[in-house]
């Protein structure tokens, strides 16, 4: 059965030390992309979609195509998730759909509602099989928020309210806020993570799967190549590979990317452009797109060290 919840992914990656690349789909090119990487890698894989990719390419588009990957990988473990669900309504129908994980994303409310808001998904969602992912602190990077001590605490997820809201949710996941930050242009100098925050999580609450969101690294390779064919993406940053990496071997064991699959497709799209001015026809540009989504995504799952690790997920 390859359409699993991430319940045994989250064990395996916690027991030995990796995370699984949570990868956000917007139309079949992506799709084909990340699942010909693990399928060439054996990993196991989480297909999230986003609130912007639903509505680009519409709920009933992306199901369809994420079920026809999930159909023709009989061996690769595939969890197919909700990105950020912004309330209970919107996680019910994917839950009612069939995805077998959902993240309400109530993070920007107070604890206590946060609290009611997840504990609400989490019922549900439990009853009809589906894990839950919730989210406690604000991402963004250390730097943009540090003023003071205080400053820090009101962004970066606190370990000990970790502790409550899961033992008040059930939830069976968290999205921690320790540094990282959505998009191209993350930080302005390179970031540290608050890695120890982690840590003291991991020795409040042992077994329990963290989850980081924002972890694109905005490899300069790819921001190169979209300047240098006529892009202009001055001072994009992301997170260090070397960061992405220590955290999966601590209890992140969901990495959340995006960003970095569309500075692989760009840059190989304005690439064709540029290099062959007259060509018109889709597929030879999305074609070379898809490879270079490929071949980012067998990168990304050696820096999180999944790669090789289907089997035992299964
Ligand atoms: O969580 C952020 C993801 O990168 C999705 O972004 O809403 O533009 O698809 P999006
Ligand atoms: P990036 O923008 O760093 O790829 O993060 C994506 C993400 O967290 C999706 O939920
Ligand atoms: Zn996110």
């Amino acid at each position: 059965m390859p359409l699993v919840t991430t319940k045994k992914m989250f064990e395996m990656a916690y027991k030995h030390g990796y995370a699984v690349g949570a990868f956000n789909v917007n139309n079949m090119e992506i799709t084909q992309g990340i699942i010909e990487a693990v399928a060439e890698e054996k990993a196991p894989l989480i297909l999230q979609v986003s609130k912007g990719a639903r509505e680009y390419a519409s709920n009933s588009y992306l199901t369809a195509i994420m079920n026809v990957a999930v159909k023709e990988n009989p061996d690769i473990p595939i969890a197919t998730h909700l990105d950020h669900g912004d309330n209970f309504e919107t996680c019910k129908q994917f839950v009612d759909d069939g995805f077998t994980s959902v993240m309400i994303d109530a993070s920007k409310f107070p604890f206590e509602e946060n609290i009611r808001m997840t504990k609400e998904v989490v019922e549900y969602a439990h009853k009809h099989g589906v894990v839950v992912e919730a989210e406690l602190g604000q991402l963004g990077g250390i730097e943009e928020h540090v003023v003071g001590v205080d400053d820090v605490e009101k962004h970066l997820t606190d370990p000990k309210q970790v502790v409550e809201f899961v033992g008040k949710t059930g939830v069976d996941s968290l999205a921690v806020a320790v540094g990282t930050s959505h998009g191209a242009y993350k930080f302005k100098t390179v970031p540290k993570l608050a890695i120890d925050r982690i840590k003291e999580i991991q020795r409040l609450l042992p077994g329990f799967p963290l989850v980081m969101h924002g972890s694109s690294t905005v490899l300069k390779e790819f921001v190169d190549l979209i300047n240098k064919y006529g892009g202009k993406m001055p001072n994009a940053m992301g997170v260090p590979e070397s960061a992405i990496t220590e955290a999966s071997k601590l209890a992140i064991c969901k990495v959340n990317i995006d960003t970095d699959l569309r500075l692989a497709m760009t840059a190989k799209i304005r690439q064709v452009f540029a290099e062959k001015p007259s060509e018109f026809d889709p597929r030879k540009y999305l074609g070379p797109a898809r490879e270079a989504i490929k071949a980012m995504v067998k990168h990304k799952l050696h820096v999180l060290g999944c790669a090789g690790k289907a089997a035992e997920c299964l």
